[in-house]
């Protein structure tokens, strides 16, 4: 994984554009969500912790916006048990940045392994989801638009195997403003505790606006029930950053 510094917003910008996970991102976005998720190592410890009980023989492993392959990895790592069979699960990770891609499939290759791996470069809205027992979205449903997020969980519970499990991660908002304004800020005090100063934080989320649309805690559960997983739970909580365990 690239150990580069984000400074993407260290400077004062005249118009701050749209945030977009190109290059620049890309060469540093290891610093970037550790400096950002409260919580994010922890998040991918527990998706191995998870992967290893719900990952069934012979089915597929969806790491669905996979950035540089933290997530996948994290799946891929505690899939050993299934070295020795015939019937391995397969690990899917996909993205549409072609500069994740790239740098993902680099961080695969450094990682040897006996579990069958493919990193595809498309959108995770026309990927063919099958025979999945596990599904990790770890902070990217966030960026599908808001109308098309339902028909995706739907087609992931549609086609997930009976007891396989979906992990999803996101920052949410809060319905009272009072509880939206303490996390919030909350939240920056971290980000300003990990070395950002308020300029770039300012900058960042200005960059975010209408590109990371976020939702309440009830929203995604709500929807996940509805997408078709028998269980939706909220497993964990730091600030306004949550992740959620469904099972099918
Ligand atoms: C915050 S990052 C995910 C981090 C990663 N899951 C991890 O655990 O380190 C969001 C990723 O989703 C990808 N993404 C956003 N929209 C996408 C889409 N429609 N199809 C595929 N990938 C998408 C972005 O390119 C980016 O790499």
């Amino acid at each position: 994984m690239s150990d580069s510094k984000d400074r993407i917003y260290q400077d004062a910008k005249g118009a701050v554009g749209a945030f977009e996970f190109d290059e620049r991102v890309a060469h540093v976005f290891t610093d970037m969500i550790n400096r950002s998720v409260p919580g994010y190592a922890m998040m991918l410890e527990m998706i191995g912790v998870i992967s290893r009980r719900y990952a069934q023989a012979g089915t597929h492993c969806y790491d669905l916006g996979c950035s540089l392959g933290a997530s996948t990895l994290a799946i891929r790592s505690n899939l050993e048990h299934f070295n020795a069979s015939e019937d391995k699960p397969k690990v899917i990770g996909v993205d549409n940045s072609a500069a994740m891609v790239e740098r993902c499939r680099v961080n695969m290759e450094r990682m040897p392994s006996a579990i069958p791996t493919e990193i595809l470069c498309q959108d995770i809205q026309s990927t063919p989801i099958e025979n999945a027992s596990i599904a990790v979205m770890n902070f990217t449903l966030q960026f599908i638009p808001l109308a098309q997020r339902e028909d995706l969980l739907h087609r992931i519970a549609v086609n997930m195997k009976s007891g396989g499990a979906m992990v999803l991660s996101e920052k949410i908002e809060f319905a009272y403003a009072d509880k939206q304004h303490t996390l919030f800020d909350l939240h920056h005090d971290f980000k300003r505790a990990r070395g950002y100063s308020d300029l770039e934080i300012a900058q960042k989320r200005s960059a975010l606006e209408n590109v990371l649309v976020p939702e309440t805690i009830e929203a995604h559960i709500e929807r996940l029930q509805r997408a078709g997983f028998s269980q939706a739970y909220l497993w964990f909580q730091c600030f306004n950053f949550v992740s959620f365990l469904a099972i099918k």
